[in-house]
């Protein structure tokens, strides 16, 4: 135990020990702190399992703190917490659990040390660590957690259909695991996946999509998203993505296959962004591809205006996943309508109006969306890569060169919709948008200076081809 854990926790673990026997209580570290001090993640929250009443074990080790911590607890569950400053412990009896077909709630009695590593759902996560004083700091490794860590194996104690069947969120639980530490699943335990992949149904939607996000967050997020397709469990959870799968062919002329582009795309984005919806961005970026592909004859594959049908689809794929509705929302669906945007700007005689248009749409999420784009390079040819990148780089040079010279970026135009309709006195309507999209094209095209005299004068004359007269001088 001293080599797996801080003087700090040894500390507390010791307190945790000695309240124990004091109560005469068998009691054991277990779960995810003891797979992750083993694996060598941090962790801070740690799952303590006792033979007896976990609650009272709780209230007995606040109790040698000081000040003392308050204790939070489930009576209905038998389970208790206490948050210390740096680490929090879950106290909880050990128990039996049996399921039955028709409940999702499983029948729980006190059980042995053993009865509770057997409803755990994955060896790795089934090991306990002795705090009792005879074997203080023992392994109790009943399922060969250890073995399956040593050979990176998700694994389920018992037999699969069991585990799976008793909480179908394991099955999720079991590819965010292999996604994470990029581990395998045993053969069996996926068969096991496989046939109970429809039970998924009966998980509430916000605990599937906790274990999707975490998924997606991991360092390689195609090792979960191949295991998700290929278990079918993806079919039932987000079909729009399985819609992308496959490579159809015409006239010898196929397209690539655009679910292993997408997961291309979010490995190469992994590295370089924690931000879950920059994530989200990569996987949707394409999302309006089968939508609209059209073959062309004589001309090939077409997805003309994917990124705008995928942009629309976003907020309903948003909604069905219960993500949230208003910021993270907005950010995706601006991304996936932009994402072509800067490598049309890697023609010739690309005019500065074009880069401003770029700038003003993009605003603040500029550097996410050049960050996605480079992600979306996925040829395996390298020299291509090269190019494109280094296409990217002069973009991102103009992009600079104009930002500096009209600060385009966090900018609002000069006449708003308030000064339309105080200077022809107006009431808000249709032709105060029109008049003020029609200053801001303006601005933008350079067909007018950014300025506020030169937007002044065009809201003068695009009042007078509607025959209004200033009412007012602002
Ligand atoms: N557990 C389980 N079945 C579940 C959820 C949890 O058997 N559906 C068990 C596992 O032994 C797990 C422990 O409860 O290790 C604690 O669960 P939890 O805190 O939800 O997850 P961790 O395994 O700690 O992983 P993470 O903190 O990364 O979610």
């Amino acid at each position: 135990m001293e080599i797996l854990c801080n003087d700090r926790e040894l500390f507390v673990f010791k307190k945790v020990a000695n309240a124990a026997a004091e109560l005469g209580l068998p009691t054991y570290l277990v779960g995810g702190f003891v797979r992750d001090k083993l694996i060598g993640r941090p962790t801070k929250d740690v799952d303590i399992v006792c033979v007896g009443d976990g609650i009272a074990l709780a209230h007995k080790v606040a109790e040698r703190f000081r000040p003392a911590p308050g204790v939070n607890f489930f009576k209905t569950y038998g389970t208790a917490q206490l948050k210390l400053e740096d680490m929090e412990l879950e106290f909880v009896g050990a128990r039996k659990e049996s399921y039955s077909e028709e409940s999702r709630n499983p029948e729980v009695e006190p059980g042995t040390l053993i009865d509770d590593q057997l409803r755990r759902d994955f060896t790795i996560n089934a090991l306990a660590i002795s705090l009792n004083p005879d074997d203080y700091g023992k392994l109790i490794d009943p399922f060969d957690g250890l073995r399956d860590m040593a050979l990176r194996v998700i694994k389920t104690p018992l037999e699969p259909g069991k585990t799976f069947k008793d909480d179908p969120l394991r099955m999720l639980r079991a590819v965010r695991f292999a996604s994470q530490l990029q581990y395998e699943i045993a053969p069996e335990t996926f068969q096991g996946i496989k046939d109970h992949a429809d039970r998924i149904k009966i998980i509430t939607q916000e605990r599937i999509t906790t274990e999707l996000n975490k998924i997606i967050l991991s360092p390689r997020p195609s090792v979960g998203f191949e295991l998700l397709y290929r278990s079918g469990l993806l079919e039932l959870i987000f079909p729009q993505m399985v819609d992308l799968a496959g490579a159809e062919y015409i006239d010898g002329r196929g397209h690539k296959d655009n679910f292993f582009h997408t997961l291309q795309v979010l490995d190469n984005i992994a590295p370089h962004t924690d931000n879950l919806w920059l994530r989200w961005a990569a996987i949707l970026h394409d999302i309006g591809k089968p939508a609209t592909k059209r073959f062309e004859p004589g001309h090939g594959w077409t997805f003309h205006g994917h990124e705008v049908v995928g942009g629309k689809m976003v907020p309903r794929i948003f909604s069905k996943l219960k993500l949230p509705a208003h910021e993270p929302l907005r950010y995706v669906r601006k991304l996936v309508e932009l994402h072509l945007r800067p490598i049309s700007l890697t023609k010739d005689n690309i005019t500065d109006s074009a880069v401003r248009r770029l700038l003003f749409d993009a605003g603040e999420d500029l550097e996410d969306l050049m960050t996605l784009c480079k992600a979306d390079i996925t040829s395996k040819n390298k020299q291509k890569v090269h190019r494109y990148l280094e296409n990217y780089e002069l973009v991102q040079e103009r992009l600079k060169d104009v930002e500096e010279k009209d600060r385009i970026r966090n900018w609002q135009p000069p006449i708003t919709g308030e000064m339309i309709m105080e200077t022809f006195g107006l009431a808000p309507g249709r032709l105060v948008g029109d008049i003020k999209t029609a200053i801001r094209e303006a601005i933008l095209d350079g067909v007018i200076d950014n300025s506020y005299e030169a937007a002044y004068g065009l809201m003068l004359s695009l009042g007078k081809e509607h025959n209004l007269e200033p009412v007012s001088n602002l």
